[in-house]
């Protein structure tokens, strides 16, 4: 019952606040055309990593996970047509979607997918010796959270955010003895936030449609 009213709720502020176009529209309903249909971030959450990327004034924004390229066209959006999203998703499936959605939204220009794993992808982006990013977007499989996190680290500088979805996963993170490599991938990059001297960080719990989780934000000073 409290999920429903979650979910009742969201739709609710969603209906009311969030400016879902079109082309956003039909890229949130195409994540069932991905390998992993309910994972794509909500409505609500999309608007609210596009609020983050303009609070920050994010000109290059870099994402872990790509799925059906919903949130990537959020930011694309946010960071305006002088902007560059680069997103890293491992399957060629769901690059295929993204990139549908990216040439439907007509941000083709401003938004890459590269196809790969994405530690290999990142390893590649520093090689290239890309400009640094402004903002980070951790989201694809968990257990490599870690491992995003320190690329993170090596293709941003100071001011830059990092952001990280599913550090709650229904309260199973609490699990310090949890053989779920998930669970172990969260509490990984949790950990290596906290020790990290550079990072200033929180998290915050969410409820909604996308159940009980949560988003860690790391500000790199
Ligand atoms: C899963 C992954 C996600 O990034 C998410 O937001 C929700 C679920 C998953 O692995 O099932
Ligand atoms: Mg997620």
């Amino acid at each position: 019952e409290a999920e429903a009213s979650w979910d009742a709720v969201d739709a609710y502020l969603a209906d009311a606040l969030v400016d879902e176009d079109a082309a956003l529209a039909a890229a949130r309903l195409s994540s069932s055309a991905t390998t992993m249909p309910h994972a794509a971030v909500s409505a609500a959450q999309g608007a609210f990593l596009a609020l983050l990327a303009r609070l920050t004034g994010a000109r290059r924004v870099l994402e872990f996970g790509t799925l059906a390229g919903y949130s990537a066209l959020w930011f694309a959006r946010a960071v305006g047509p002088a902007g560059r999203v680069v997103s890293l998703e491992l399957e060629e499936q769901n690059a295929r979607v993204a990139r549908e959605n990216v040439a439907r939204a007509q941000v083709s220009e401003r938004v890459e997918v590269r196809v790969g794993p994405a530690v290999e992808s990142a390893e590649r982006l520093i090689a290239e010796d890309v400009p640094p990013f402004d903002l980070v977007f951790i989201d694809a499989d968990k257990p490599s959270n870690p491992q995003y996190l320190d690329a993170a680290l090596r293709l941003t500088r100071r001011g830059a955010l990092i952001v990280i979805d599913n550090v709650v996963r229904s309260g199973a993170v609490l699990d310090s003895a949890s053989d779920d490599p998930r669970v172990r991938g969260v509490r990984a990059v949790v950990d290596a936030v906290a020790a990290h001297p550079a990072l200033e960080a929180t998290a915050l719990q969410t409820v909604g449609v996308k159940g009980w989780d949560g988003l860690l934000l790391a500000l790199r000073r």
